[in-house]
């Protein structure tokens, strides 16, 4: 049964593979999809030297169904190798999907943590977090079921993130308590067959949390700078001000976590991203000791349909690596240093205008003034006293439509443009904008406009 599923995903692939390969909106340095849908990241790990990124795939649609895991590796983060699928769902405790989760490194065997989706006909859902293992990093053995869904909450629990701390494992696990809230739950294990729950760390109604959300999805438990930081992706938050536009969101918590005691002591809730498309980001842990995040270039919003790239067998892709840091309080997120190998030649660009569609641009302003920078007619991003402003063409409305956040000044952008893809650095990574956008694709120019003095460099990019 799993050959035939995954046999016909190849055929699948090599079906739709030059129709998605002709796409002009097909990003030349992000990871995408090979066909079909790709959403969250999965699995991020170097494992014996070797970058790993698995991601949430739907290799027959361009639309959501049961999700295999697709695989790419990596040297570099640069140049990346696609691997044989990792897993299908082909067993009944996964039949409707392997859904998110995350990799560890365990007596030199790479293991993956993932959701058993299942819908049975009647309606109803059940959740198994599931465990595979593979020697080489490429094939790997299902082991099935290790972990059940406690009775205390809905079968919306899913996501397992899994890290060690002194002799022991530590899971936690995205959760809906049965009244509706979303939540975290931690729990450990000794081997990473058996699993025991120690408790709630987090949740809407907890530690001075009012309603926060319906369900959270894909947390992860990260340490920074002597502090422990809960990422996590809510969803039912109603937008205030400024924040919480996107129908879901993603964000962290920083704090302290009592292991022992299985308290998390912490404060409020931060966006990770300002922009359209961002969500369930994942980190992992590098040899070198750089914590890094991949997100989800994407979310499943009422635009998910409206993508042009569809049309041509594929959707959505995944961010850039960002290396995190805890500076003042926040975290801030900057391009991995690899990516500098992409740049080709540079441009000291004079003047308000160049031209570009894979690109890097580094803007260094000589004094903070109003400004504002178009792309390629389609996106157009503005700064206004303490106000830092996206605005882009909705898919579905064909109005402009705008993510903004409060700043006090704004000193540098690192801009990474791929051919329908915008990141947008600002201050170092103090704030990050991140969306996808589909400008004509022989409309090639970016313009500064404003009172601010700047200097800009541009850099193509390419492999
Ligand atoms: C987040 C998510 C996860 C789930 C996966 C399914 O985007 O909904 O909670 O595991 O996607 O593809």
């Amino acid at each position: 049964m799993t050959e035939t599923l995954i046999q016909k995903a190849y055929n699948e692939v090599k079906k739709n593979k030059n129709k998605v390969m002709n796409d002009p909106y097909r990003l030349t340095y992000h990871i995408m999809p090979p066909v079909g849908l790709l959403n969250d990241p999965n699995g991020l790990i170097q494992f014996k030297g070797v970058y790993h990124v698995f991601f949430q795939w739907n290799p027959f649609d361009t639309a959501h169904g049961a999700k295999f895991w697709g695989h790419y590796t990596s040297k570099d983060m640069v140049h990346w190798r696609e691997e044989p699928i990792a897993l299908a769902p082909s067993e009944w405790y996964e039949k409707n999907g392997c859904y998110s989760g995350s990799a560890v490194e365990a007596g030199g065997k790479l293991h993956l943590f993932y959701t058993g989706n299942v819908k049975q006909e009647n309606g109803t859902r059940e959740t198994y977090q599931c465990l595979a293992v593979s020697e080489d990093g490429i094939h790997f053995e299902k082991k099935g079921p290790v972990l059940r869904l406690p009775e205390h909450f809905t079968a919306h629990f899913r996501d397992p993130k899994v890290w060690k701390k002194g002799n022991l494992w530590y899971m936690v696990v995205g959760a809906q308590t049965l009244d509706e809230k979303g939540a975290a739950v931690l729990f450990h294990s000794k081997d990473l067959f058996h699993w025991e729950e120690g408790g709630t760390i987090a949740g809407s109604g907890m530690n001075g949390l009012e309603d926060f959300g319906y369900m959270w999805e894909c947390p992860d438990l990260i340490h920074l700078n002597g502090k422990d930081v809960l990422l996590v992706s809510p969803q039912g938050l109603m937008p205030e001000g400024d924040l919480y536009h996107n129908l879901f969101q993603s964000g962290y918590f920083i704090g302290a976590l009592d292991y022992e005691r299985v308290k998390f002591q912490h404060g409020p809730f931060t966006e990770l991203d300002r922009g359209f498309d961002f969500y369930a980001p994942q980190t992992f842990l590098d040899e070198s000791g750089r914590t890094i995040l991949y997100g989800w270039m994407g979310i499943t919003d009422e635009l998910e349909e409206y993508q042009p790239t569809i049309a041509n067998g594929w959707v959505h892709a995944l961010t850039l690596p960002r290396e995190l840091e805890l500076r003042n309080g926040k975290i801030s997120q900057k391009p991995v240093g690899e990516l500098k190998q992409l740049r080709k030649e540079r441009e000291f660009v004079e003047g308000h205008i160049c031209e570009g569609i894979s690109v890097e641009l580094l803007v260094d302003f000589v004094k903070s003034a109003p400004f504002e920078i178009t792309f390629r007619n389609e996106a157009h991003l503005s700064f206004d006293s303490d106000k830092l402003t996206l605005k882009r063409r909705n898919l579905r409305t064909g109005r402009l439509e705008t993510r903004s956040c409060k700043i006090a000044s704004v000193s540098k952008l690192r801009i990474f443009m791929d051919h329908s893809s915008l990141e947008i650095f600002v201050n170092d990574g103090e704030e990050v904008f991140t969306a996808r956008y589909f400008p004509k694709p022989d409309d090639v120019t970016i313009s500064i406009h404003g009172e601010a003095k700047f200097n800009w460099t541009k850099w193509n990019l390419g492999e």
